[in-house]
């Protein structure tokens, strides 16, 4: 495959701050090359008329963004934070939901403590969303969710479905999964009790982080908590949220 030269390197990483925010330095062109060589395979062109494709068809940039995005994540990653669920909620919004594990380990820990909140599950790439809204993931994803648990939410594939597990429908029916770009969609009037923003802002610079902060704790209810990943901080931005502890932000 080309690989792309320094213009052409310069131009996607533009185009994918552009588009999705996401700030690619010089360590992350190998991976650049990886990922757009699955895209230039299938539609068999050179990295310069790729370059002219995905900025005049909306369905191939999708696919673009959807190849170029890290997706990387796993049940209860750091549920640490979920106890601040405990006093209860109905609104949930889960801004980088990835394939689906994170919103769907928010539900169970709330139907575990007796309620059900509704869910939004948003995501910039569309594999993702739907695979979050298909719900089945292999056995060994849930490899370390407990036993009881297993059982309560989940259910064994069987036939083709072997080796796989799929999420109960009262589950999937607690979540909506839907497209939502952070840094150029605006989020409609509602409002949430809690919004987690996981281990994305990691990719954005703080000029980006400011807008996604600033536009997602307008929808937050006072008194709502904002929750970002472990390895992510709000200090040094602009932003109306009182900090409570790490990853574990207030609007007060
Ligand atoms: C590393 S995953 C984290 C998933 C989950 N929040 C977690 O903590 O396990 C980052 C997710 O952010 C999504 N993402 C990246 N840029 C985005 C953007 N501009 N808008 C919405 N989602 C984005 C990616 O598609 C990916 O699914």
């Amino acid at each position: 495959m080309e690989k792309l030269n320094n213009r052409q390197f310069n131009q996607y990483c533009d185009l994918v701050y552009r588009e999705a925010g996401i700030h690619l330095t010089e360590e992350k062109r190998e991976l650049l090359n990886a990922r757009i060589a699955k895209r230039l395979r299938v539609q068999n062109v050179s990295p310069d008329v790729y370059f002219g494709m995905i900025q005049n068809d909306p369905l191939e940039l999708k696919f673009f963004l959807d190849a170029v995005t890290t997706n990387h994540t796993f049940f209860f990653r750091e549920s640490r934070s979920f106890r601040y669920l405990d006093r209860g909620c109905s609104e949930i919004w889960c801004a980088a939901s990835s394939s689906g594990e994170e919103p769907y380990s928010l539900a169970i820990y709330c139907l575990e403590r007796g309620f059900k909140p509704s869910i939004m599950a948003t995501d910039i790439s569309v594999s993702c969303l739907e695979k979050g809204t298909n719900g089945v993931y292999p056995m060994q994803s849930v490899a370390d969710i407990p036993k009881h648990l297993l059982g309560r939410y989940f259910q064994k594939g069987q036939g083709r479905f072997q080796g796989y597990v799929k999420v109960k429908d009262d589950v999937r029916r607690m979540v909506n999964f839907q497209r939502f770009n952070l840094v150029k969609d605006i989020p409609k009037s509602k409002t949430y009790d809690f919004i987690f923003c996981r281990n994305v802002m990691i990719y954005f610079d703080n000029e980006s982080k400011e807008k996604v902060v600033g536009k997602l704790s307008n929808v937050l209810r006072t008194g709502g908590n904002f929750i970002i990943g472990g390895s992510e901080s709000l200090s040094g931005l602009e932003h109306p949220l009182k900090y409570i502890e790490p990853s574990v932000y207030l609007k007060a």
